[in-house]
């Protein structure tokens, strides 16, 4: 799909004023200028608490960052003028939506404030800024991972794509899953990193939620980034299939407990494209010798893990957020994906930040068709905030929970019928950090 470049997109106004109001300058920032791309790199480092970066590090973490939409918060008076005291930056990114079409989503990154700034309403300046240039851009969706449950609701972002972190016990657990025909062999760091892309390019249209990674995401996984600390113990391995097309790849370390000569396995990346491939990667990790535990994090809810092992209770699931939305623009968002059942309901929205605020006439048609128009003065089936919507959107949150957390308001037929509606099959996915 085509998307628009974000750094065409100016700086927000609003958000400009109200920091200037504070003394602080808000710009985006030329990553074609060496000394304030290298120093947004610093202050993002030291953000999320990192190292102070070596150039190797910055001339690694650079190219990523071009492509994407700066944005600095400078302090005239911090002795630095250079180094911004707030970074955040954003992409247009084509995120799969139920039925598999892509959605341009406004992908949020890099959100940090200098310790010395904190609590000022620096972020809150960024993330409104965000939202007013995606939305100005026509871009319908807002996304992110994020650090911290407790940040990011108020700005309309819910938890939509929840994930799973698989403990495994190996020796408890065993194996059940039938052998995959094709093979599995190791492979070099470079050789990893690009079959992690292809197979991760050609599944993510599969699963609500996913977007496509970049080159320097796949090469961190496979500890080539000069920055992660463990990348020395990365290893990987990749199944092929029985024409030889590569259909997987796992990247992966192994730790030592202690000195026993027993070790954990920890999942970094594991990217498959078919049931086989997926099936040949976890006996690799599970029946692997003088190996105790596998840990593997960002695994879809339908994961069949549990189910390719002797004993279930070998297998720990545990589900957590990870992909939070936030919909800005409800026709645009809700008519790009399809929907499991029917619909025919008068949804009202309620949003503090203005974008989605209205009452929208849904209507699935029985052979699919899609219609949400804005109506006035019809009596709403339903009510909720723009957070618990967006929260619904990628299909892998239910509307019951969400009423039963009193963040729907409908009666419970309703709540049963947009259930029904917005269900994604197979579970969404979002399997890297951004
Ligand atoms: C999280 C962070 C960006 C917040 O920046 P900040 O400028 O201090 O935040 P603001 O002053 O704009 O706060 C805005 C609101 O968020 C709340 N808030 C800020 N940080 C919060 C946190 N860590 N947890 C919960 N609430 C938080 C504030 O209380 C305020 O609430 P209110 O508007 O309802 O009164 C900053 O603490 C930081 O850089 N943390 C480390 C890096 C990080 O985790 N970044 C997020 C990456 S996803």
């Amino acid at each position: 799909m085509s998307l628009i470049d974000a750094r065409g997109i100016l700086a927000d106004t609003t958000s400009a004023a109200r920091l200037a109001d504070s003394g602080l300058e808000y710009r985006l920032v030329d990553f074609g200028d060496p000394v304030r791309a290298k120093a947004f790199q610093r202050a993002v480092s030291r953000g999320f608490l990192g190292e102070e970066p070596n150039a190797e590090a910055l001339e690694h973490g650079r190219p990523p960052m071009q492509w994407r939409r700066n944005t600095g918060v400078y302090d005239p008076g911090s002795g630095d003028d250079e180094l911004p005291v707030a970074t955040v930056n954003s992409w247009v990114a084509p995120m799969t939506v139920p039925g598999g079409v892509e959605v341009g989503m406004w992908a949020i990154s890099y959100v940090t404030v200098a310790a010395t700034h904190r609590r000022r309403g620096i972020a809150r300046a960024l993330l409104e800024g965000e939202l007013r240039a995606a939305s100005s851009a026509g871009v319908p969706l807002a996304g992110l991972t994020v650090s911290e449950a407790t940040i990011y609701g108020r700005y309309g972002f819910a938890p939509a794509i929840p994930m799973s972190r698989f403990t495994v016990d190996t020796r408890k657990a065993g194996w059940a899953g039938s052998l995959a025909a094709g093979r599995v062999e190791y492979v070099e760091k470079e050789q990893l990193a690009a079959d992690l892309g292809t197979v991760h390019e050609r599944a993510r249209l599969a699963r609500s939620g996913q977007i496509p990674g970049w080159r320097e995401r796949w090469e961190g996984h496979t500890g080539m980034s000069p920055a992660d600390s463990d990348r020395g113990k990365v290893r990987g391995v990749r199944y092929l299939d029985e024409s030889g097309e590569v259909r997987g790849a796992l990247a992966f370390t192994l730790r030592e407990k202690g000195d026993t000569f027993r070790f954990s396995l920890s999942v970094r990346l594991l990217a498959a494209e078919t049931p086989e491939a997926l099936r040949a990667l976890w006996r690799f990790a599970l029946q692997h010798d003088l190996v105790d535990e596998v840990t593997a994090d960002l695994r879809p809810l339908d994961d069949p893990l549990p189910w390719l092992v002797a004993d279930p209770r070998g297998v720990t699931q545990v589900v957590h957020d990870h992909g939070w939305l936030r919909i800005l623009d409800v026709p645009a968002a809700l008519g790009a994906r399809t929907y499991a059942a029917p619909l025919d309901v008068v949804i009202r929205i309620d949003d503090e930040l203005g974008f989605a605020t209205g009452d929208w006439l849904m209507r699935v048609d029985a052979d699919g068709g899609t219609h949400i128009d804005a109506v006035h003065g019809e009596q709403a089936d339903v009510s909720m905030g723009i957070a618990a919507l967006s929260a619904l959107y990628a299909g892998g949150v239910r509307a019951s929970s969400l009423h039963a957390g009193g963040l729907i308001r409908a009666e419970t037929e309703t709540v049963d019928r947009l259930d029904r509606a917005f269900l994604a099959l197979p579970s969404p996915s979002l399997d890297i950090w951004y």
